[in-house]
C-alpha cells in the first residue's frame, strides 16, 4: 500500500469505529429481534404510484410487502389520511411495527411552488434558500412527508442537459453554499421536530457532466476536475449533516455510481465520514445490467457490497440478497449494516417515539398554501429574475398606457412552475396577464398569443409526455402573428413573455439546440418591426442562446420558471415595485458550439488574443469568440452602479485562512 492509502485506510477504521460508538442502542435491540428477510425488507423503497414515475416500474401488491416486513420506505404518497393509512399497516399489521419513511421530491416548493432551483439559485442569498427550503419542509411535514429527495446539487455546465435547472449552476462554491442552506432548511436543528424532514443530497456523483448534455449519459472526469470542481457541493451537503444520499444514474471512473465502492465506501464514508444511509435512484440498481455488470443478483449483491443501503423501486434487493447470503456472494453483516442504517434514520426522525408524528390532520390547513408562504414565494422570485439587457432604460415601466402583453407564455397557467413541481399545482399559478391587472390596474393591458410556444408538433409531443405543455392554437401561425401586431401597433409598449415550456428542461428533457423556438422568434421579429418598445420577458429552465434576441432593440429580463405567485413578481418588477437584482450563476454561451463554457477554466498554453481577434495556432475558433453571450455572475439592475478600490486585508493566505476583501460602491444612475 502507498503511504496514502495506508493512511485513508486507518482514518477509515477510525472513523468506522466512532461511528460504531454512535450506534444507538434502541436500534441495536431491534436488530437482534429480526429475521434475515425482514432486514431485507428495510432495504426496500416502493412507490405505489403517485408521484411521476420516472421509469417503466411502478411498485405492485404494495400493501401486502408492507405487512410482509417487506419494505423500508414509500414515496409518491402524501397526505395525513393516505400517510397514515399506509404507516398503520406497518405498524399494527408487520410483525415487528416497524414505522415507514415517506419519501417525496419536493424540489422547488411543496404546495407553495417558488422558482427552479437555478432561478432561486440567482438570488445569490443563502438566508433566502434557507428559508424557503424550511417553508418546503413546514408544508411537506404537514402532509406526512418526512424525507426529501432535495437538495440537487449536480454542478452543470452544459446547458443541453435539462436537470441544469434544478441545480445551483455551474460554480462550486456557490452550489456548496446553496447545498448547505438547503440542508440546514430542510433539517433544522431536530429531525425530530414535526417541520423538519429528512434531506437526501443527490445525484452522487457527477451527474451533471454527462457527456453531451444527455441525461443518463456516461461521465468520465479526471481527479482533478472531480475534486476541486465537482464533489465539492456533495461534501458540503454531507458537512451539513444531510441525512442521506441518492447516487447517480452514470458512471464514475467506469463504475456506475450506484455499484461503486470508491465513491459510496472509500470517499463517502471513510474520507468525509458520512453516517447517514445510501438510496439509489429510480431502477438505477437494476439498471446496472444495462451497464454490463451481471443480472439483477449480481448487481444487487455488488451494491450492497458498495456502500448501498436502499434499493429505489426496483426491488433488486428484496427478490435477491437472500439468496446471495446463501451463496455467500455477500454477508449477514452486510446486509446488517445497510438495515441499521435505514432504522437509525427513522429512529432520528422521532418516528419510533411516535409513528404518526407527521400526521396532524389539522396541519395541511394550517401550514400548506398559507398568506405567508405565497408572499414568501412572490418575494423569492422577485429575487430569482435577472434583467439581462435594459435598451433605452425601457425598464421599469410606468403603471398607465396601453401595455401590449404577447406571447405563448403570458397566459399560460400551466407553463408557470417549471419543472420537477409535482407536489404543487399548477391551476394555482398567477400567470402573467393576471399579475400585470393586479399590479398595474390603472393600465389598459390588452393580451394577443402571438404564436404557439413551438410549430413542431413532434417536438411538442415529446415535451408534453407529462401533460399538455405545448398548446398549439387552432388558428394558423399567421393568424395569431398578425393578431398579435396589430395588437403591437395600437399600443405604447410591448410586453413579449416568450421562451420555454415548463417541460423543456427537467429530467430527461435535453435539447441540442436551446435558442428560442422559430415560431416565437418570429413573433419577435414581427414586433421589433413595428418599431414600438419592446420588453421581453424570458422564460426558461436553462441558460438559452439568444444572440439574436440580445442584439434586438429590446430590454430582456430572464424569470426562469417563477412558480405559483409568477404574474405577481414578475409584475413587481416590470413595474419597479422591486429593483432586479439576480445574477446568473451558469453562463449564457453564444451558441451551442461553444458548450462546455464557464468562469473558472483553466488557463491553455496558447491562450487567445484578449483582443478577442482570431489567431492561428491560438486556442480560439474560426467562427466565433471565446466569450459568452453573458458571463457566469452577470445581473443589471434599474440603476448602475461604480465598484472601485478594491483592496485585500493580507497578500497570502493559507488554506483554512479567511481574507476581507474591501470595495467602495457607488450608486450612479437614478
Ligand atoms: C430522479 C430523482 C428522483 C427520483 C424519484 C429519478 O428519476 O433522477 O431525482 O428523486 O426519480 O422520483
Amino acid at each position: 500500500m502507498y503511504p496514502k492509502q495506508l493512511l485513508l485506510a486507518l482514518m477509515g477504521l477510525i472513523l468506522s469505529s466512532v461511528q460504531a460508538q454512535k450506534r444507538i442502542p434502541e436500534v441495536e435491540q431491534l436488530l437482534q429481534k429480526m429475521t434475515i428477510d425482514e432486514k431485507i425488507g428495510q432495504l426496500n423503497l416502493l412507490t405505489p404510484g403517485g408521484g411521476v414515475a420516472t421509469g417503466e416500474v411502478v411498485s405492485q401488491n404494495v400493501g401486502e410487502k408492507i405487512k410482509a416486513g417487506q419494505v423500508g420506505g414509500l414515496f409518491g404518497v402524501a397526505g395525513p389520511d393516505r400517510v397514515r393509512k399506509a404507516q398503520e399497516i406497518a405498524v399494527k399489521e408487520s410483525r415487528l411495527g416497524i414505522p415507514l419513511l415517506f419519501g417525496s421530491d419536493v424540489i422547488h416548493g411543496y404546495r407553495t411552488t417558488y422558482p427552479i432551483p437555478l432561478g432561486l439559485s440567482s438570488s445569490w442569498d443563502m438566508d433566502l434558500v434557507r428559508q424557503a427550503a424550511q417553508m418546503a419542509a413546514k408544508e411537506a411535514t404537514a402532509d406526512g412527508i418526512n424525507w426529501n429527495f432535495s437538495p440537487m446539487v449536480d454542478i452543470a455546465r452544459d446547458p443541453r442537459w435539462g436537470r441544469i435547472a434544478e441545480g445551483a449552476g455551474e460554480d462550486p462554491y456557490l452550489s456548496s453554499k446553496v447545498a448547505e442552506a438547503m440542508v440546514k432548511g430542510y433539517q433544522g436543528e431536530d429531525l425530530a421536530a414535526t417541520h423538519t424532514m429528512l434531506a437526501c443530497v443527490k445525484h452522487f456523483a457527477l451527474y451533471g457532466a454527462v457527456e453531451a448534455g444527455r441525461d443518463y449519459n456516461s461521465v468520465d472526469m479526471g481527479k482533478i476536475k472531480m475534486f476541486n470542481q465537482y464533489l465539492p457541493p456533495y461534501k458540503a451537503a454531507i458537512d451539513a449533516g444531510a441525512a442521506s444520499v441518492m447516487t447517480s444514474f452514470n458512471d464514475v471512473d467506469g463504475v456506475p455510481a450506484t455499484g461503486n465502492r470508491w465513491l459510496l465506501t472509500d470517499l463517502l464514508r471513510n474520507q468525509w465520514g458520512f453516517d447517514g444511509f445510501v438510496v439509489s435512484d429510480y431502477t438505477s440498481l437494476n439498471e446496472m445490467t444495462q451497464h454490463g455488470l451481471g443480472d439483477l443478483q449480481a448487481v444487487s449483491a455488488l451494491a450492497l457490497k458498495a456502500g448501498l443501503d436502499m434499493d429505489m423501486v426496483g426491488e433488486g434487493f428484496l427478490t435477491t440478497l437472500k439468496k446471495s447470503l446463501n451463496e455467500g456472494k455477500v454477508t449477514e453483516a452486510d446486509i446488517t449494516k445497510a438495515c441499521r442504517r435505514v432504522l437509525e434514520a427513522k429512529y432520528i426522525s422521532g418516528l419510533f417515539d411516535d409513528p404518526y408524528r407527521y400526521l396532524d390532520f389539522s396541519r395541511p390547513k394550517r401550514d400548506i398554501l398559507t398568506m405567508e408562504h405565497r408572499a414568501l414565494a412572490r418575494k423569492l422570485a422577485t429575487r430569482s429574475f435577472v434583467l439581462l439587457k435594459n435598451h433605452n432604460d425601457l425598464l421599469p415601466l410606468e403603471k398607465k398606457g396601453k401595455i401590449a402583453l404577447i406571447g405563448p407564455l403570458a397566459d399560460s397557467r400551466e407553463n408557470m412552475l417549471g419543472t420537477w413541481a409535482p407536489t404543487g399545482d399548477f391551476k394555482l399559478a398567477v400567470t402573467i396577464l393576471e399579475g400585470f391587472q393586479n399590479v398595474a390596474s390603472e393600465a389598459s393591458i390588452n393580451h394577443a398569443r402571438g404564436a404557439n410556444i413551438s410549430d413542431d408538433t413532434d417536438f411538442a409531443k415529446n415535451v408534453n409526455a407529462l401533460g399538455e405543455r405545448i398548446v398549439i392554437d387552432e388558428r394558423s401561425p399567421e393568424t395569431m402573428l398578425l393578431e398579435a401586431v396589430d395588437l403591437a401597433k395600437s399600443s405604447d409598449v410591448v410586453v413579449a413573455v416568450v421562451g420555454e415550456a415548463t417541460e423543456m428542461s427537467g429530467e430527461s428533457s435535453n435539447r441540442t439546440d436551446i435558442s428560442i423556438p422559430e415560431s416565437q422568434k418570429e413573433l419577435m421579429r414581427a414586433l421589433v418591426a413595428t418599431g414600438k418598445p419592446v420588453v421581453l420577458i424570458l422564460m426558461s429552465g436553462r441558460p438559452l442562446t439568444i444572440s439574436e434576441e440580445f442584439a434586438m432593440p429590446v430590454s430582456i429580463l430572464q424569470v426562469w420558471h417563477p412558480g405559483v405567485e409568477a404574474g405577481n413578481a414578475i409584475a413587481d418588477v416590470v413595474f419597479g415595485d422591486y429593483n432586479p437584482s439576480g445574477k446568473l450563476t451558469a453562463t449564457w454561451p453564444m451558441n451551442v458550439g461553444q458548450i462546455p463554457i464557464y468562469h473558472s477554466a483553466k488557463n491553455t498554453g496558447r491562450p487567445a488574443p484578449e483582443s478577442g481577434e482570431f489567431q492561428k495556432f491560438r486556442s480560439n475558433y474560426l467562427d466565433a469568440p471565446n466569450t459568452p453571450l453573458l458571463p457566469f455572475g452577470y445581473g443589471l439592475s434599474y440603476t448602475t452602479f461604480e465598484y472601485s478600490n478594491l483592496s485585500l486585508s493580507k497578500r497570502e493566505i493559507n488554506q483554512g485562512e479567511s481574507i476581507t476583501v474591501t470595495v467602495s460602491v457607488n450608486k450612479t444612475g437614478d
